[in-house]
């Protein structure tokens, strides 16, 4: 089996290449994104590096015209909207029309998110795969997502590709620190941010409006990406992707490094409703949106469907996270 995956050398992407050589049936894999990169130096035997841009045409189908399965990891998540949906929209779109129209692919998994479901309050709790993707319109990465997965119901609608859509929370882990690095405490000079961590009264404060948090580890996320490319029995379609158990915000905060503050839930849903009436926000703030309500999701199908078992729990994914980055 060949696969082409965009976007390998990213968080997920790097923990998806390593389980890929691991699985017996893949022979080759080709990676593609825009830097640099020395796929031998991570020790990779299948794997072939080449540099190129999702938004260059060309450079996406001569990556898909000959392989099995396209894995699509490329995208922008923290950038500004314009850019972001410069890269992921018009981008996302070339790879969905590229492998449709490749020869030789029979399989497409693209990791979509939970923030494709948006963050509306008549959610249900846990969200199960068969709840609309809605996405919201103030937050960039969350329209983006919901976009693209439109796209790619719209571009493959008469192929034969099956389609695999990965939901997954946010992921973290020893390999994966965007969590951690998004903090804004932790932009800050290395001997402020030790002095703030020394002594608990500087830390910064870190509001917790009681919306519950999932996070999956990346070789969890990774596992099912390598389940999706290999399977079988799964049937296509999307699964919900996140470790077990759900940690609080405060939990999440205090593990990064700042100081829990307990604030009503209505606090969050009026600045999030603020905020999106304010005719220019940068791009950054849109996140605050994501903690307005809960988007806890149902990982049954996952389990049952895909056979996709994560190794780490939220809460061990967090304390893996932290240690790494103290
Ligand atoms: N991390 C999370 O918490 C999370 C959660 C749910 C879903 N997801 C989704 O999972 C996917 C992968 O996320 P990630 O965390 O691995 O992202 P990441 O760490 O930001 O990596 C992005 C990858 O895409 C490449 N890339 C970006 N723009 C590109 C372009 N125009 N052409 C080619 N390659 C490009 C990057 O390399 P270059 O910059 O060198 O091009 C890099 O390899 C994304 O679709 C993301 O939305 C992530």
């Amino acid at each position: 089996m060949r696969v082409a995956v965009t976007g390998p050398t990213g968080e997920i992407g790097l923990s998806t290449i390593t389980a890929l050589e691991a699985h017996p049936d893949v022979t080759h894999i080709v990676g593609m994104a825009r830097r640099p990169f020395d796929a031998a130096a991570q020790g990779w035997t299948k794997t072939t590096y080449r540099q190129g841009d999702i938004l260059d045409r060309e450079s996406v189908d001569a990556l898909v015209d000959d392989v099995d399965v396209v894995v699509h990891l490329a995208f922008i998540i923290m950038g500004s909207r314009e850019e972001s949906a410069r890269v992921n929209l018009a981008g996302t779109r070339n790879v969905f029309e590229a492998t449709v129209a490749a020869r030789r692919p029979r399989r497409l998994v693209y990791t979509s998110s939970v923030a494709a479901y948006g963050y509306h309050s008549d959610n249900p709790v846990p969200i199960t795969e068969d709840v609309p993707v809605r996405g919201s319109s103030e937050h960039y990465y969350s329209e983006q997502k919901a976009e693209c997965e439109a796209v790619l119901a719209e571009v493959t609608s008469q192929s034969s590709l099956e389609v695999y859509v990965l939901r997954p929370c946010i992921v973290a882990g020893p390999k994966a620190t965007a969590l951690f690095d998004a903090m804004p405490w932790n932009q800050l000079p290395r001997p402020v941010r030790g002095l703030t961590q020394a002594l608990p009264l500087l830390k910064p404060p870190f509001p917790d409006p009681g919306t519950p948090l999932q996070l999956v580890h990346h070789d969890d996320v990774a596992a099912a990406i390598a389940l999706a490319v290999t399977t079988g029995s799964a049937p296509p379609g999307p699964y919900n992707i996140a470790g077990d158990g759900v940690l609080s915000m405060s939990e999440v905060g205090e593990a990064l490094g700042a100081r829990p503050v307990k604030v009503p839930r209505s606090a969050a849903v009026a600045t999030s409703e603020v905020i999106s009436r304010l005719p220019f926000v940068p791009s950054a703030l849109e996140w605050l949106h994501a903690g307005r309500t809960s988007v806890v999701m149902d990982t049954a199908k996952a389990r049952t469907q895909l056979g996709w078992t994560p190794k780490y729990s939220a809460a061990q994914t967090l304390s893996l996270l932290a240690s790494s980055v103290r």
